[in-house]
């Protein structure tokens, strides 16, 4: 954890493991996180990693209408879609 006034670097670059949050309350995940998610895991697995990057789950963070949702560390992604997210993804975490 940074201490106060400390910058924050991103998770990468310490090589801290990243976690990555896929909101699945019902509205992101009607909207479209259900194949969001298989397109994560599948990035993951492509990149080999799963060792270094969490991918975990939420309940509703009460920001339905920019959904579909994404965090990555403390950063929210809104209207994330399956098109455009390999390309999110290599940008912030290779
Ligand atoms: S369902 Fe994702 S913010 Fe509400």
């Amino acid at each position: 954890m940074a201490e106060s006034g400390e910058p924050v670097g991103s998770a990468t670059e310490k090589g801290e493991r990243v976690v990555l949050t896929l909101c699945m309350g019902s509205s992101c995940f009607a909207r479209g996180n259900q194949k969001n998610l298989e397109v994560i895991r599948q990035f993951l697995k492509d990149h080999r990693m799963e060792d270094r990057v969490s991918l975990v789950g939420s309940r509703c963070e009460g920001a339905c209408t920019q959904g579909p949702n994404l965090r990555i560390g403390d950063r929210l992604f809104p209207r994330i879609n399956q098109e455009d997210l390999p390309a999110l993804l290599e940008r912030e975490l290779l």
